[in-house]
């Protein structure tokens, strides 16, 4: 069985006390970091941009795996790849030219990603399975943390697991604790975001173990 990439979502950490809440989903055997990126526009909500990304770097080894919800993406593609970011990902409803972002996404050497939304088809993006290196797919309407999981969501995965190439990561977003977890990757995602089920628990390093 193959290894389940676990990427806490910094949103729900405390914000004041950043370098702190990163080193301790880092000693509780996090795989990743995931940095929301929200702008205003795409989403109702407004996060952290570049100078944190850099900030972030500065103070943990674990890839930063950066979720743009963001318009324009491919504007900020570059800042974000000098900031540090080892996995960009952003969204299909976002972008005009796929193609396009993923070759700016890869020129810097690092990971090209693209999420959906719930209420995008995974039929709609199948053609771009073969030159993505992940594929996120939203189980709640991007925006917020502590949100509640759809399941319909996930059913998108067995869909694109079938379509996608043997090394494609595929990644969910939204509500996910111990049972959705497990949902998931019975469906075949093989990368896991949670925000409130790992900080709002008592004990970080068995919420991460029961994610696994
Ligand atoms: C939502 C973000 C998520 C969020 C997940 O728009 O993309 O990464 O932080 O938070 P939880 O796990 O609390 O649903
Ligand atoms: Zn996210």
């Amino acid at each position: 069985m193959s290894k389940i990439i676990i990427s806490p979502s910094i949103l729900s950490a405390d914000f004041a006390n950043l370098e702190r809440d990163i080193k301790c989903v880092e000693d509780a055997g996090a795989d990743w970091l995931h940095v929301d990126v929200m702008d205003g526009h795409f989403v109702p909500n407004i996060t952290i941009g570049v100078p944190v990304v850099k900030s972030i770097k500065k103070v943990t080894n674990l890839p930063l795996d950066v979720h743009l919800m963001i318009e324009n993406p491919e504007k900020y593609i570059e800042p974000f790849a000098k900031a540090g970011a080892d996995i960009l990902t952003f969204h299909y409803e976002a972008v005009k030219d796929i193609q396009l972002i993923v070759d700016l996404i890869k020129s810097f050497g690092i990971k090209a990603g693209m999420s959906i939304k719930p209420k995008t088809s995974p039929d709609e993006i199948l053609k771009y399975l073969g030159i993505l290196d992940l594929l996120l797919v939203m189980t709640v309407e991007p925006g917020f943390g502590g949100q509640s999981f759809m399941e319909d969501c996930a059913e998108k995965i067995p869909v694109i697991k079938r379509h996608a190439p043997e090394n494609l990561i595929i990644q969910v977003d939204g509500g996910i604790n111990a049972q959705t977890a497990k949902i998931c990757t019975d469906y075949g995602a093989n990368s896991l975001v949670a925000g409130n089920y790992i900080y709002k628990s008592d004990n970080i390093k068995s919420a991460i173990l029961s994610l696994r």
